[in-house]
C-alpha cells in the first residue's frame, strides 16, 4: 500500500456524495454473524467473493469509517493503519469515536453485509528489520482489535529488506500463529496483503509467501494480493494479471500462484482505484471487469480489493463486478 500520513493530507478534502444504496448480491448466503462471549460486539464474516476496500486517506467530515451508503457493493472495508507505535490515520480516527458511535457504525456496516477490519503495518512499519517481537506484536494488535470491536485484522506487511534477506517468513509465521491464537477462526477474520511478486517461486531466500502459505495458510482467511507498484508493465493486462507474469516476477500471475499451491478462493485481486493511488499497475475498472469475468469463467471466485476510498466508491466496484457478480440494485 501507499502510506499516507494525516499530516500530508490534512489540506486535502474529498467529497464522496453518492447516496446509492445496494446490498452485495451475496448478502443472504453470507450472513454469518456470531456472538463472542468475551465481548458485547457481534462479529461479521462474509463469504467469497470478497469485495474489499481500504481507507487510509483523509476525508473531510469522516472520522474512522464513512457512511455505509458510500461503500455499497463491497463486503469488506478496512481502516488503515494500526502501526507498531499505535493507531494512525483512520485507525486512529476509529479510536476517537465514542464506544456507542463505534458500535452503531459497525452495526450499520454489518447490517449492510460489510465486515469492518483494521490493517496493520503498511509501508511505514518494517517490523522484522526494526526488531519487533512477533509474538508480543501479535498480542498487542489482537488486543486492539478486540478493544475497538472490529471484525478482523489485515496484515499489510511490507518489510522488503526482511523478505530479501530471508527473515520475513519465520517472523510472519510466528506473528500469524499468535494472532490466530488471540483471534479465533470463525470469530475474527485474518487476511494478509502481500505484493504479488512475493508468491514467485525460486526468488526469495526462504521461500517467500509460498512458504508462509504452506506454514500458516490454514490460519489465514484470504490474501488481498497487491498486483500493483511492481513495475510499469506488471499485471496491466488480463493475460499478465491472470495467466503469465513477466520474467522479472515469474509465476506470480493469479493462475500461476494457484498452480503453485495457493487455494484459488484465497487470492483476491488487488488494484489501485486511480493512476494516482499507486506508482504502477493501474488498470481501468472496465478492463478489470473483463479480467474478473475471465477468471470467474475459469473457476476462481475470491474477489477484488481496491486501494482506496474515496477514489473508489460504489461506481468503481459496480463497474468491476458488472460482468461477473453484478451489484444488485
Ligand atoms: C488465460 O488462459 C486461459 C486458459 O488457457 C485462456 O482460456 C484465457 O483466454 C487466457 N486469458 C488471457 C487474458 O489470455
Amino acid at each position: 500500500m501507499l502510506f499516507i500520513t494525516s499530516l500530508i493530507f490534512t489540506s486535502l478534502f474529498y467529497f464522496a456524495g453518492t447516496t446509492v444504496v445496494a446490498l452485495p448480491a451475496d448478502v443472504g448466503e453470507a450472513d454469518v454473524a456470531s456472538a463472542v462471549s468475551s465481548s458485547h460486539q457481534k462479529r461479521y464474516s462474509p463469504s467469497a467473493p470478497y469485495f474489499v476496500e481500504y481507507f487510509d486517506a483523509s476525508v473531510s467530515g469522516v472520522t474512522g469509517a464513512p457512511p455505509v451508503s458510500d461503500v455499497s457493493g463491497y463486503n469488506v472495508f478496512i481502516l488503515a493503519f494500526l502501526l507498531i507505535e499505535g493507531a494512525w490515520d483512520n485507525a486512529e480516527g476509529w479510536t476517537e469515536l465514542t464506544a456507542d458511535e463505534r458500535s452503531s457504525t459497525k452495526a450499520d456496516y454489518n447490517d449492510a453485509g460489510i465486515a469492518l477490519m483494521v490493517s496493520v503495518f503498511g509501508s511505514t512499519d518494517t517490523p522484522t528489520t526494526s526488531g519487533a517481537d512477533p509474538t508480543d506484536t501479535a498480542n498487542t494488535m489482537a488486543a486492539w482489535v478486540v478493544e475497538y470491536g472490529l471484525d478482523g485484522i489485515d496484515v499489510d506487511y511490507e518489510d522488503f529488506d526482511a523478505m530479501d534477506s530471508g527473515t520475513a517468513e519465520a517472523w510472519l509465521v510466528t506473528f500469524t500463529t499468535q494472532l490466530r491464537n488471540q483471534l479465533p477462526a470463525g470469530d475474527y477474520i485474518i487476511t494478509h496483503a502481500p505484493v504479488a511478486p512475493w508468491f514467485s517461486p525460486n526468488i526469495w531466500t526462504n521461500g517467500g509467501y509460498l512458504e508462509v502459505n504452506s506454514e500458516v495458510g490454514d490460519l489465514i482467511d484470504w490474501y488481498n494480493v497487491q498486483f500493483y507498484n511492481q513495475g510499469a508493465s506488471e499485471y496491466t493486462t488480463c493475460d499478465g494479471l491472470l495467466n503469465t507474469s513477466s520474467s522479472t516476477w515469474p509465476e506470480s500471475a493469479l493462475f500461476q500462484i494457484i498452480a503453485n499451491g495457493v487455494a484459488s478462493d484465497m487470492l483476491v485481486i488487488g488494484k489501485p482505484a486511480t493512476t494516482g493511488d499507486a506508482s504502477t499497475g493501474y488498470m481501468s475498472s472496465s478492463t478489470l471487469a473483463t479480467c474478473v469475468e475471465d477468471a470467474k469463467a475459469e473457476g476462481w471466485d475470491a474477489g477484488v480489493m481496491v486501494w482506496e476510498y474515496p477514489d473508489a466508491g460504489t461506481s468503481w466496484i459496480t463497474t468491476v463486478r458488472a460482468d461477473s457478480w453484478p451489484v444488485s440494485s
